[in-house]
């Protein structure tokens, strides 16, 4: 979680009254939020609205997003390109499912249209990875500016509009549990450590409050797994005058990634940056290679016999591979061995450096393939390795 902040306007102590006198509407009070996690036992935050949240006066099925997993019956390394996935949908409806398990579903982004109705996620934490793009998410917690190679770390049931200046090209990352960041990082008392590859100056949240004082009905578009219903509520939801507490939306952009290396190979858990139950996020930065002289600077050949590996590439020349481009994925299952391509050993013996910048992440379940996903699959990637 990102440290406790504060913004606006709250009172000097939690579930006492928040006494409006004659500001808002006239004299009463603000109505309390307590937005609560793992039950009421971890982090939270204390909202305070201008009308109760709970107004609703329409409740409506608004559409399914059904995963359309194909049950794959070979066990194969799979490399999908996603760089020429067409526009489609707005950044939440133009979601693309492509590997998925029952604690994550990766998806890709190109929107074609500006998002129009709020949104909500009741099922999953989200982490948005703006490849490209840039611009602004609307929550009740305040505007949070964003740019490309942004993590937009989204906790469930925020409501949200997220609106980009121009273009936009997404990795969405749906957890099913919370994201988190990874604990070795932090110290006892609760601070990112010296030593961890980011410190607490490198999460933003908001940093003011965006009030919307309008007592309107306002739909809101609401996840929960494969059913979307839509909310209409009696009043626009960012009617917040003060919050405070450990849950709310921030970025962390991944070229403030500081990264670990070595005088030889440095593991993957070096590159860690979040997790949630059931897998990891990893950020491969630019980065010094291993100073070793003799040392291999790609990485050995090896088999997670308990993950199955996704990388999805972002920018710059990946050293231990060939064939992949902007935009692909990889996934190297488990049971099976991956490593440097043929010739890139050799290639890499007098570089000093590395301009890659791709995400990792490792999964503890198998994952599945969706059928979007297999009309991106490279067929002869299994056999990239024999080549040379
Ligand atoms: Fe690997």
């Amino acid at each position: 979680m990102p440290a406790y902040k504060q913004l606006g306007s709250i009172p000097p102590k939690r579930h006492i009254a928040h006494r409006r006198e004659g500001g808002h509407k006239g004299e009463g009070i603000y109505y309390e939020e307590v937005v609560t996690t793992a039950g009421f036992g971890r982090a939270y935050s204390i909202v305070y609205h201008l009308r109760p949240p709970t107004r609703v006066t329409k409740v409506e099925a608004a559409a399914s997003v059904p995963l359309e997993i194909v049950p794959q019956t070979v066990l194969r390394h799979h490399h999908l390109r996603s760089g020429k996935m067409p526009k489609s949908g707005d950044p939440i409806s133009g979601r693309v499912p492509v590997l998925v398990n029952d604690d994550v579903i990766l998806s890709r982004c190109r929107p074609a249209q500006a998002q129009d109705e709020l949104f909500r996620n009741a099922s999953a934490d989200e982490i948005v990875f703006v490849h490209h793009g840039k611009g602004t998410l609307h929550t009740m917690f305040g505007p949070l500016p964003f740019r490309a190679c942004d993590y937009i770390v989204i906790p469930r049931t925020t409501t949200y509009r997220i609106v980009f200046e121009g273009d936009a090209d997404l990795l969405v990352i749906e957890a099913a549990g919370t994201v988190r960041v990874p604990p070795q990082y932090l110290n006892p008392d609760g601070q990112l450590r010296m030593g961890a590859p980011y410190s607490e100056r490198d999460l933003h949240g908001p940093t003011q409050l965006h009030f919307i004082d309008k007592a309107e009905p306002t739909p809101v578009v609401i996840k929960d797994g494969q059913h979307l219903t839509r909310y209409v509520l009696g009043q626009h939801p960012f009617d917040v005058v003060g919050w405070d507490g450990m849950v709310y939306p921030f970025t962390f952009n991944a070229d403030d990634f500081e990264p670990i290396t070595g005088k030889i190979h440095q593991p993957p858990p070096v590159h860690q940056t979040f997790e949630a139950p059931g897998f990891v996020v990893c950020t491969f930065a630019p980065r010094m290679l291993d100073t070793h002289p003799d040392a291999i600077k790609v990485p050995y050949a090896h088999s997670n016999v308990h993950s199955d590996e996704v990388l999805y590439y972002v920018r710059g020349k990946f050293g231990s591979r060939r064939g992949v481009e902007e935009s692909s994925f990889t996934l190297h299952p488990r049971g099976i061995p991956h490593g440097p391509h043929p010739g890139t050993i050799v290639a890499s013996r007098d570089v000093k450096s590395t301009d890659e910048l791709a995400v990792m992440l490792d999964t503890f379940k198998p994952l599945l393939l969706t059928k979007q996903a297999l009309e991106m699959d490279d067929a002869g990637y299994p056999f990239s390795w024999s080549d040379g």
